[in-house]
């Protein structure tokens, strides 16, 4: 990660800021992109009702001084801002690179307005380059792995340094798989959605509202 892009990914997390208002409930994103917003929320010492999607963005909230409660004690959560792994010209993305999709999608699929923040370099007309993310209960995975070499995914358990498969915050490990060019998005994770032991995939489709690109200019993309 080069200093452009960490400042890249600092514009588009400031950006969002024009999105948030005291007294929401705002859903806070995984990685390193919403770690800057994070920062800036504390800073401003902006009063609002933290929703998080990962063990990582609560800890860095307690550190921060953001209030965080359990999403099932709101009964709503105004907005969501989250960074994503790559997007493409339909707002449509790939999420988990950090691991965090489960929670990631749950929060979004309860906000009323999804942001994303994003680096130029995330960008892409056609996603795929990312590999995917595919979150699987770790029983018979060794299947659900074969069924996805047999369909030519290229499939890679993610694992730890010590080479031991990584599990998530709520207990499952992730499959990347190596597809390079996705044709057909919502074909994919309907197929995907179909395998028992899938718990929940990175294809973030009809999702986003809003997409903040952070380059030289900052782009804003809007779902007409
Ligand atoms: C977490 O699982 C991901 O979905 C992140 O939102 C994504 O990886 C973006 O992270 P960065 O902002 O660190 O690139």
């Amino acid at each position: 990660m080069t200093i452009t892009q960490e400042n890249f990914k600092q514009k588009a997390a400031f950006a969002a800021l024009d999105y948030i208002k005291d007294g929401m409930v705002v859903g806070l994103g995984t990685g390193s992109t919403v770690a800057y917003l994070l920062d800036a929320l504390s800073d401003k010492k902006m009063d609002i009702i933290g929703v998080t999607t990962s063990k990582d963005t609560s800890k860095k909230c307690r550190a921060l001084g953001i209030r965080v409660v359990d999403i099932d004690t709101v009964d709503h959560i105004d907005v969501t801002v989250d960074g994503a792994d790559e997007v493409d010209s339909y707002m449509n993305g790939i999420k988990g690179g950090g691991a965090a999709l489960l929670m990631e999608k749950i929060v979004a699929k309860n906000s009323n307005t999804n942001i994303w923040i994003v680096d130029e370099s995330k960008v892409h007309s056609v996603l795929g380059t990312f590999p995917l993310p595919v979150e699987i209960i770790p029983y018979g995975s060794g299947k659900l792995f074969q069924k996805f070499e047999d369909k030519g995914y290229q499939p890679v358990l993610r694992v730890d340094n010590y080479n031991n498969p990584i599990v998530t915050d709520t207990g499952h490990h992730i499959v990347d798989l190596h597809l390079n060019y996705i044709d057909n998005p919502q074909e994919l994770a309907d197929y995907l959605e179909r395998q028992v032991g899938v718990v929940e995939h990175g294809l973030f489709l009809n999702i986003a509202d809003v997409v903040i690109v952070g380059g030289e200019q900052i782009k804003i993309n809007t779902r007409r």
